[in-house]
């Protein structure tokens, strides 16, 4: 990876020239003590007897998923890439307390129309809940079934920076003083809501099942389709995308505090879904797994038209400078980068930037205010650069 990060444009590396072969026979290797992913090391119960010695790990052993090499030891690495994606997402350090809402709490009870306060509530009521389907999803089933652990590491860093998006919805709330019960329950009883979640939870089904072992090459597509969608989709396009109705309200002066906080939790964002990117395309080369075109625009389209209804809702009355026709044209826009980046076939050929000021907002420089000097400081190293 890149040391300077330029928001979202980040490119995926051609996939390293690896092959199936290079590892043996992998149907020998499966076969080794099934079904436990990881490796007799990390158990204890290595044959040889725990007071032998154990030979030196080979990097080439690791593999994204089924590997063998063991677990705990962290090099020699053989992805490289996803050790500097944990360095780089520690140098994004903020919490909400951090950024005052003072100006935010008159914004909301007097400046605010019907309309506006209607598409911010609702886009925190959806990205709150998204939050911990995301924690949950890349906590209680990816991380296990990975099995290098260098990829362990840095989504134990975003399994962290999810429950920090929750706790700064839940501080927005809080501040501005919603009706924590109402806003909470929104996405069950809003079905233009409920229908990304819903979609999200069924996609994302088969994986979040604890200990399905990926040796079936059906259950292997399975996941592959599953984290594909997680990250290009509802990390990559649904989250990059969703946070735009709240930069709308910042860039006419309004809720700007929100929005500041919604800055910090896109730029974890965009590395979630460049390293689920990065780990997918990884996952295909090595076990030489092809992405059915089929059910790659089964996908797209179902995401296409779940990301519809809810903008229907959200923006029922466009507000100043937003409406529902550019929310979804922009979910087009970026879903083609992702597919892009995924090395896949644009789905929605011809989707026009339509609010190029959203890859912006990655770059909190952009926006100036009293509190950016404290993003800087807090970057160590200067090898993040956002500009
Ligand atoms: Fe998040
Ligand atoms: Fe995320």
């Amino acid at each position: 990876m890149k040391s300077t990060l330029h928001f979202d444009d980040w490119d995926v590396p051609a996939a390293l020239p690896l092959s199936i072969e290079a590892f043996g026979n992998v149907e020998e290797l499966r076969a080794i003590d099934r079904p436990g992913l990881h490796s007799h090391a990390e158990r204890g119960d290595d044959a040889a007897g725990e007071n032998s010695s154990l030979p030196p790990i080979d990097a080439e052993q690791k593999r994204i998923v089924n590997g063998q090499a063991d677990i705990n030891q962290l090099a020699p690495f053989k992805y490289p890439w996803a050790w500097s994606f944990f360095l780089n997402a520690n140098r994004n350090h903020w919490t909400p307390l951090e950024i005052s809402m003072a100006q935010d709490v008159h914004d909301y009870q007097h400046k605010l129309t019907p309309a506006e306060r209607h598409v911010f509530e609702n886009v925190l009521a959806y990205l709150t809940t998204s939050d911990i389907l995301a924690m949950r999803n890349i906590g209680l089933a990816v991380m296990e079934k990975m099995s290098a652990p260098e990829l362990q590491i840095y989504q134990a860093r975003q399994v962290y920076e999810e429950a920090l998006h929750t706790w700064t919805y839940q501080h927005c709330i809080e501040t501005l003083g919603i009706d924590q019960r109402e806003i909470y329950n929104r996405y069950r009883v809003v079905p233009e809501i409920h229908g990304k979640i819903a979609l999200a939870n069924r996609r994302l089904h088969g994986v979040l099942q604890s200990g399905r072992p990926l040796t079936d090459r059906d259950t292997l597509h399975e996941f592959a389709l599953a984290y594909l969608f997680f990250a290009a989709v509802f990390e990559g396009c649904w989250f990059y995308n969703g946070f735009s109705p709240v930069f709308a309200l910042q860039r006419r002066g309004l809720m700007k505090g929100a929005a500041e906080q919604l800055q910090y939790i896109m730029r974890d964002e965009v590395l979630h879904c460049a390293f689920g990117i990065r780990v997918v395309r990884q996952l295909l080369e090595e076990e030489n797994l092809q992405m059915d075109p089929e059910a790659l625009r089964r996908m797209w389209d179902e995401a296409e038209a779940a990301e519809a209804a809810y903008a229907g809702y959200i923006l029922r009355e466009p507000i100043l400078g937003y409406n529902a026709g550019l929310h979804i044209e922009q979910f087009r826009y970026i879903a083609n980068r992702r597919a892009r980046q995924l090395g896949i076939a644009e789905p929605f050929s011809g989707a026009a930037n339509v609010l190029p000021w959203l890859d912006e907002q990655a770059n909190l420089r952009k926006e100036k205010n009293f509190f950016e000097t404290r993003v800087t400081e807090y970057q160590t190293g200067g090898a993040l650069v956002w500009e």
